[in-house]
């Protein structure tokens, strides 16, 4: 069963070295772990987690629980801030998987939207994500198509 749990002492360095298994590619499309975790460290906002098939780790997700650049029409929203499963646990249904429990927890936290944003170029996260019901905004934010996905 996927679960998503918090860093902790004994996680938290096979989180960052997740990071290591992407391939060149993608590794142009998400953070680092480990900066995204230093940046949890300074936003209180953001929510890093874990993510775990029963006791095996196989990725890294981390919300901003809010963000002042949603347009006011559609606050309150989440924000996914970075996303990545494990290079060899990819295409396996991980990461619908986890983006059904993120929707659960927005629809819960009374959220109008869950936010994202990734290059077009190619056809991954961007296809990912389109199958999964997200909506092309058409505004762009750092070189990144805006998506959104309706609560
Ligand atoms: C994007 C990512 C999180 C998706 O997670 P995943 O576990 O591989 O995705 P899933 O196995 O749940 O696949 C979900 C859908 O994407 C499709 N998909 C998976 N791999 C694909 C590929 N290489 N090309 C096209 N579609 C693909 C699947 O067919 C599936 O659609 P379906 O249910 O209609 O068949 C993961 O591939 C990843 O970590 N990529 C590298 C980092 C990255 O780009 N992160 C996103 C930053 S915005």
């Amino acid at each position: 069963m996927i679960t998503l749990v918090p860093l902790n002492r004994d996680n938290l360095f096979d989180v960052i070295k997740l990071s290591e298994t992407l391939t060149e590619e993608q590794k142009k499309c998400v953070a680092p772990n480990v900066i995204s975790i230093a940046q949890a460290y300074v936003n209180p906002q953001a929510w890093p987690n874990a993510i775990y098939d029963d006791d095996k780790l196989v990725g890294f997700v981390m919300l901003a629980l809010s963000d002042d650049d949603i347009p006011e029409d559609d606050q309150p929203s989440y924000f996914l801030w970075r996303f990545m499963i494990k290079k060899d646990e990819q295409s396996k249904g991980y990461g619908k998987q986890v983006l059904d429990l993120l929707i659960k927890k927005a629809r819960e936290d009374h959220q109008k939207y869950l936010y994202t944003s990734c290059h077009i170029e190619g056809d991954m996260p961007y296809q990912f994500y389109m199958r999964y019901g997200f909506i092309d905004t058409h505004m762009f934010d750092d070189g990144e198509e805006i998506l959104k996905y309706k609560l």
